[in-house]
């Protein structure tokens, strides 16, 4: 059986590999996707949402805009790494279909009251403030959800700071709720994500799927790979968003160590750190995890099978 997940995103490159993933993959039932703001504005990543669904021909599935804002700071984004559109590169497609009416937190909340305990796993790719605002708008999510899978934060690591991680610090109010809930949480953070690099033979191996979406995808990687370079010096970008979908398909990808996790909300410096505390065995009541040390080749074999059954949508 599928596992059955809520992408939240905010597309942004790696948010779009991501949807590709889950919606290519047979082990993932997409059942809907929300977008936050984050790498742009709302209206800039749910238009991105929308035309990436276009290019990878997904029907049937619930798109639902969600918060313009964070729960309590102003609005931060990510233009020196996704550009201007949240997305730049490749020419976005006009989207075809149209929204869901609700707003994404009342989707959300909506979608797990309506299948049974235990069977929605949420993925949050963005900043937390959908899922946040889902857990206070109805309280009684929080023991139906099966998991939340997380891109965000790290292990005493940071990308936008020297310890916070952009996901987590752009709304942490929302990250200190989602990972306080007391849902089993499985943080994927920059300890991995900064292991799934597109390396040229990525790029190739990408490429030689020979389709649209695949060419879509490469297009997106010369963008990031030079914003990459330029704002913070890597020689290839690393591919957050999609690690997170990939431990939902094979959660042997990794190597998980349990333990209580933190968000900083006040610190001078640390505001957005993500704090694990990993002095010894968790307390049984432990319900967090974080995810270390990615088989970066069996996750990118996983994002090319993805892209070879997706094909060549009709448009
Ligand atoms: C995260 O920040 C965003 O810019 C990416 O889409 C990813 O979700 C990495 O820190
Ligand atoms: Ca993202």
């Amino acid at each position: 059986m599928p596992t059955k997940i809520i992408l939240d995103c905010d597309p942004g490159h790696d948010d779009a590999v991501a949807m590709l993933l889950a919606w290519g993959s047979p082990a993932i039932e997409l059942v809907g996707v929300t977008t936050v703001v984050g790498n742009q504005t709302i209206d800039k990543v749910t238009r991105n949402a929308l035309s990436v669904a276009r290019v990878a021909g997904i029907v049937g599935v619930p798109f639902a805009r969600g918060s313009a804002r964070p729960l309590v700071r102003e609005i931060e984004t990510a233009g020196e790494i996704h550009g201007e559109s949240g997305l730049d590169g490749p020419v976005l497609p006009e989207p075809t279909i149209a929204l869901d009416p609700r707003p994404a937190a009342q989707f959300i909340v909506d979608t797990i009251m309506a299948t049974e305990p235990g069977e929605i796993t949420l993925v949050p790719t963005g900043g937390l403030t959908n899922i946040a605002l889902a857990a206070r708008l109805e309280p009684r999510i929080i023991p139906r959800v099966r998991e939340v899978v997380l891109m965000g934060g790290g292990v005493h690591e940071g990308n936008w700071s020297a310890v916070a991680e952009f996901n987590i610090v752009i709304d942490p109010e929302a990250a200190a709720i989602v990972f306080g809930a007391g849902w089993p949480l499985t943080m994927i953070g920059l300890d991995v994500t900064h292991q799934a690099i597109a390396t040229p033979s990525v790029k190739a191996a990408i490429a030689a799927v020979g389709t649209k979406p695949a060419a879509f995808v490469g297009e997106l990687m010369e963008f990031f790979e030079k914003a990459y370079h330029d704002a913070q010096g890597f020689p290839h970008p690393p591919v957050h968003d999609p690690v997170a979908v990939a431990y939902v398909i094979d959660p042997t990808l990794v190597r998980t160590v349990r333990a209580p996790l933190a968000v900083e909300t006040r610190g001078e410096h640390t505001l957005g750190m993500t704090v694990a505390d990993l002095r010894g065995p968790a307390p049984d009541s432990c319900v967090t995890q974080v995810a270390f040390d990615l088989d970066a080749a069996r996750f990118w074999a996983l994002v090319v099978h993805a892209l070879e059954r997706i094909g060549d949508p009709a448009q």
